[in-house]
C-alpha cells in the first residue's frame, strides 16, 4: 500500500516559492497534520498547520536548530537548491560543459567504428561511457527485433529522366 500524506508531519525546504511552495500547498490539501516550511526569508502561512522554520540548508546552526525544533517527522522533502540554466547561445557557457575531445580523436573513432561495421558510434570518452547502456537497453533490443523482420532487398532500378531505366 502506498503511504499517504493524510495525518503526516512533513518538512519541505525551500518552501517559499517554486516546487517547494507547491509541495506545501499540496501536502495541506492532502491532509498533512503538520507542514514545517523551511525558508531563508521570513515566512508566514495562513494555515495553522504550517510551522515556519528559518532554514538555510547550508547553515549548520540553522539545520541543528530546525532539527531540535521539530518534534517528529514522517517525511522530509529536501527541495531547496539552485537550478541554473545555461544560455546555449553563449559560446563561453557551451565551452564550460564538458571538456571537448579533439576533432582528430573523434574523427578516428567514427571512422574506426564505420570500418568495424558498428551501427552506433560513440567516438569520444564521454559518449563511450553510454555505449554499454545503449547496447544492452530496450531501444536497441527493439531495433534488433525490427531489423530481423526485414529481408534485405536489392535496390530497384529507377528510371533516369531522359535516359530510360538504369541497368
Ligand atoms: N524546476 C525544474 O525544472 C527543476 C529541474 C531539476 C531539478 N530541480 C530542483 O528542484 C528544486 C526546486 O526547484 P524550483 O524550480 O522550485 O526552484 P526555485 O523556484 O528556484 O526555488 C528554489 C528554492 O530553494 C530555496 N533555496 C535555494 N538555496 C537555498 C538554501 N541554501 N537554503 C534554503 N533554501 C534555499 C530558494 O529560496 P530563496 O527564495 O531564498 O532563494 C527557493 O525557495 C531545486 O533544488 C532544483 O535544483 C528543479
Amino acid at each position: 500500500m502506498s503511504p499517504t500524506i493524510d495525518g503526516k508531519a512533513i518538512l519541505v525546504t525551500g518552501a517559499n516559492r517554486g516546487i517547494g511552495q507547491a509541495l506545501v500547498t499540496e501536502a495541506l490539501r492532502r491532509g498533512a497534520a503538520r507542514v514545517y516550511a523551511g525558508t531563508r526569508q521570513p515566512y508566514a502561512h495562513q494555515d495553522p498547520r504550517v510551522t515556519p522554520l528559518a532554514l538555510d540548508i547550508t547553515n549548520e546552526g540553522q539545520v541543528g536548530a530546525a532539527a531540535a525544533g521539530v518534534e517528529s517527522l514522517d517525511i522530509l522533502v529536501n527541495n531547496a537548491g539552485v537550478f541554473l540554466f545555461d544560455d546555449l547561445s553563449d559560446r563561453a557557457a557551451l565551452e564550460r560543459r564538458i571538456p571537448k575531445a579533439s576533432p582528430q580523436s573523434v574523427e578516428q573513432g567514427i571512422l574506426d567504428a564505420v570500418e568495424k561495421g558498428e551501427d552506433d558510434i560513440f567516438p569520444d570518452p564521454q559518449s563511450a561511457a553510454l555505449a554499454h547502456g545503449w547496447h544492452a537497453g530496450p531501444a536497441k533490443a527493439l531495433e534488433r527485433q525490427n531489423a530481423a523482420l526485414l529481408q534485405p532487398q536489392p535496390i530497384a532500378s529507377q528510371p533516369v529522366p531522359g535516359k530510360g531505366a538504369r541497368q
